[in-house]
């Protein structure tokens, strides 16, 4: 039985009923005090979840918080207002594309998430092809969002084997697409899965699809974490995962990678898509070619400030960083008796499912038979003995007791109840 501490997330002072009674300045303050110190005593913990949080954007504290800024409409024109950002957008989205080997046809926006840019991916492969529904074709470890974008537009979901990696199985791949060749393909290749970071490759499915002379297709990238990392590779380690291996189009995470820390990715298509051609909209002066009509003006500016505040050398630098970190874990794992595995120029640390008395304590992201770490350049290291500290005790069936950590105590007055587990 293990004394686990878990601190209560500091909730609304007040009901927003009785504000006109009860506000004040100081009681304001003092929660929002609370919640930024509930929030770093809880990333120690969080070992799971790919949010990159080393790089932050104090500079643009006065555009944050004291601007308006939306984008509202087509990234490429302006539209009737000035209180927009699209110039950084564009930026953004030529800087990425320029990497990911984008031909100069290319078109993209920054949107809410990378579920929102896969979404747009299907809806565009949906009006290609407006007389025959398309295939999609995933493997059983891609996002969710997959799924789900798959059910709004009403679309037919074939799931593809992976290795034992995690990769999409080009053989199963090539019978499943032999199946429904006589339909328009839309294959979504995973770089970056959520669970073991593995890569599908791209051009080994574009392969597929001249092989069987199926034309008709798009190959849609859902790279939420790889995208940049991969594409900073030196080019002989660089795997075939981008438009010059065959893509259509790619959408990558701002909040995993990028440290935006506000979710957003950013979508690029090879071709502009259908939307691209319908006429602005009266109102905005803008065509209606997003997701959502009004979108973020601050998300192009965060992305902006990540990219241009580290360049490219920088970037490397910490996905190099990143990488060696995961090299240590695994070792370090590995000598306290829990076998762990990383795949090719991953972040992601991955190991047998622990008891859940350490699940109770560390966010480790399982899904029932494995768990993992992802690694970022300010990983801490306390964080990770004391990790390991605890697997130790609990293999040995012990209790799990945590480490004496004056850095990490929860904030005064936030504890809410010691659970055993
Ligand atoms: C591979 C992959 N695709 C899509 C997503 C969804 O991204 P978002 O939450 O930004 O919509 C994630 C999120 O973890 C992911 O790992």
């Amino acid at each position: 039985m293990a004394a686990v501490m878990i601190p209560l997330r500091p909730r609304p002072p007040f009901s927003l009923h009785d504000a006109n009674t009860v506000t004040s300045a100081a009681a304001l303050a003092q929660h929002y005090a609370d919640l930024n110190a509930y929030y770093t005593w809880t990333r120690y913990y969080n070992l799971a979840y790919p949010g990159f949080d080393d790089i932050s954007h104090a500079e643009l504290a006065p555009l944050l918080t004291g601007q308006l800024l939306n984008n509202i409409g087509d990234p490429y024109d302006g539209g009737h207002g000035h209180d927009h950002t699209k110039d950084h957008e564009q930026e953004v989205v030529n800087y990425l594309a320029d990497l990911f080997h984008a031909p100069a046809s290319r078109w993209g926006y920054v949107t809410g998430g990378t579920s929102e840019g896969t979404d747009h991916a299907l809806h565009d492969a949906r009006l290609a092809f407006p007389d025959e529904t398309p295939v999609v074709f995933a493997s059983c470890a891609a996002h969710y969002s997959v799924g789900k974008a798959v059910n709004r537009h009403r679309l037919t979901l074939v799931q593809i084997c992976t290795d034992e990696t995690g990769r999409m199985d080009i053989g199963d791949l090539r019978a499943q697409l032999g199946r429904f060749r006589h339909r328009p393909a839309v294959v979504v290749a995973t770089v970056g899965t959520t669970l073991t970071e593995a890569y599908d490759d791209v051009a080994d499915i574009a392969n597929v699809c001249d092989s069987l002379a199926i034309s008709r297709r798009r190959i849609h990238v859902d790279a939420a974490l790889s995208a940049l990392p991969l594409a900073l590779l030196a080019d002989h380690d660089r795997p075939a995962v981008d438009f010059r291996a065959g893509a259509t189009s790619i959408v990558t995470s701002g909040h995993k990678f990028l440290s935006t820390l506000t979710p957003c990715a950013a979508l690029i298509y090879a071709q502009p898509p259908n939307a691209a051609r319908t006429p602005a909209v009266p109102y905005t002066g803008t065509r209606d070619t997003t997701i959502s009509g009004s979108r973020s003006g601050h998300t192009p500016l965060l992305l902006f400030s990540s990219l241009a505040s580290r360049g490219t050398a920088g970037h490397r630098l910490r996905a190099e960083k990143s990488r060696e970190i995961a090299a240590d874990i695994v070792e370090k794992l590995r000598c306290a008796g829990w076998p762990a595995e990383r795949g090719p120029h991953g972040f992601t640390v991955v190991f047998d499912q622990p008891p859940q008395t350490v699940l109770d304590k560390w966010v480790l992201g399982p899904d029932g038979r494995r768990v993992r770490i992802v690694c970022k350049p300010n990983t801490d290291p306390a964080a990770i003995d004391e990790l390991i500290h605890d697997l130790k005790a609990a293999a040995n069936g012990a209790r799990v007791i945590p480490v004496p950590r004056p850095r990490h105590r929860p904030p005064v007055g936030l504890i809410a109840a010691e659970v055993t587990a």
